[in-house]
């Protein structure tokens, strides 16, 4: 008998999707999948070497459960100097991303406290915030708005019950990247009402234009800010596990007493790896970025021409969530584009009620089957 705090978690949306894939593509069907949340690259040639000459020096045990000191003044050189937050090594905690944001859930989530998050949202958000007994309370975007969250909402959204704030920009779902200005907004609001923000910042490299921005750089904000961020989106290295939490000493005490009696530390060679990742050359990072805008420019041009769709574009992250015309639900239209035209998309509805009458195509694909996937989905949708 499971627990009921899990029996109350629902099933993951993106996952229901990707077992009906490996399924259709183990009985030997094509399918072009938009569905991937990880880069299509490899991870670069340099930080597989660094990985490989920490295991044959036999870095392979434990190591503190904070994470090795160079990579976590790495982690710290690089929040404090591209994205002007006020942290060092000691602010930091390595962890994987996802990790980070579950620790933090249980950390500072009382039963019945409210978090508020955008919708839509990363699937995960939910279930963390539920796991720990809290309460989701959505705050709606809009497509006429770019899905930009307005600050008004979340201040018309806080109660006595408010602990956290959750952000993620860039955006997944969206490609949403919220201008300063509107960070600048929520900063005020969150520090006036002592509400802390759980900032994910995994696709900050992932602007195509203008630059990210942390909402813990505006003075004063870092005491209430939880950075989560990682490696897994900037260098391809979602199957390495490798990401961090930045935020106030307390914080990362905290935070690490749950680390320390749960994963103990993140993996060894992997961080000594990570520390190359953040340090060495960031061609391969900065092509990377380059092939997306250029994937994201096709994609977009090519559902311009599908009547029934219409699309933002986003500035971030490899994501677009077209809003479709038929009257259908996403997660039926999402079933009949992988059982009838053989493409996997991720209904709207996966990431919050405010994703219902989208789906989310992920744009991590190769030029060919960006440009077969979308034909597919043309034919498809006209014979609704
Ligand atoms: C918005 C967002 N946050 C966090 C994560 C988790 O990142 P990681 O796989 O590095 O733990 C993802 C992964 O898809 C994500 O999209």
């Amino acid at each position: 008998m499971v627990s009921k705090r899990l029996t109350e978690i629902p099933a993951s949306g993106t996952i229901a999707i990707s077992n009906l894939v490996s399924q259709m593509k183990a009985e030997g069907i094509d399918i072009v999948s938009f569905s991937m949340g990880e880069p299509d690259f490899t991870t670069p040639a340099n930080v597989i070497d660094a990985c490989c000459d920490s295991l044959r020096e036999g870095f392979t045990h434990y190591t503190p459960s904070t994470g090795i000191p160079e990579l976590r003044k790495a982690v710290a050189d690089q929040t404090r100097n591209v994205n002007g937050v006020p942290c060092q090594a000691s602010n930091v905690l390595i962890t994987p991303c996802k990790q980070a944001i579950f620790l933090t859930a249980l950390a500072y989530i009382d039963p019945g406290d409210e978090v508020l998050l955008p919708d839509p949202c990363w699937v995960s958000y939910e279930a963390c915030i539920r796991l720990a007994g809290g309460v989701p309370v959505y705050v709606p975007t809009f497509f006429e708005d770019g899905f930009v969250i307005d600050p008004a909402k979340i201040e018309a959204a806080i109660t006595p019950r408010t602990k956290m704030l959750i952000l993620n920009t860039p955006s997944n779902p969206t490609g949403c990247v919220i201008p300063s200005d509107i960070l600048k907004q929520i900063a005020g609001i969150c520090m006036e009402h002592g509400i802390k923000v759980l900032s994910d910042e995994i696709y900050e490299s992932i602007v195509y234009e203008g630059r990210h921005t942390s909402i813990a750089s505006f003075p004063g904000m870092f005491d209430n800010t939880i950075i989560v961020s990682g490696l897994s989106k900037s260098h391809a290295m979602t199957g390495w596990r490798l990401g961090w939490a930045v935020a106030p000493e307390d914080d990362i005490k905290a935070i690490n007493k749950l680390q320390s009696h749960s994963i103990s530390c993140a993996v060894s060679f992997v961080q000594k790896a990570s520390v190359e990742a953040i340090c060495g050359r960031q061609d391969a990072k900065d092509d990377m970025v380059k092939e997306f805008r250029r994937r994201r420019d096709l994609a977009l041009d090519l559902i311009s021409e599908i009547p029934q769709l219409e699309c933002n574009v986003p500035n971030g992250a490899f994501y677009l969530v077209p809003r479709y015309s038929m009257d259908v639900p996403s997660a039926k239209l999402a079933e009949t584009l992988l059982t009838d035209a053989h493409v996997a998309v991720t209904p709207g509805s996966a990431f919050g009620p405010g994703g219902e009458g989208f789906f989310r195509i992920s744009y991590a694909a190769s030029e060919e089957q960006i440009r077969e996937g979308i034909s597919r989905i043309k034919n498809c949708l006209s014979q609704f």
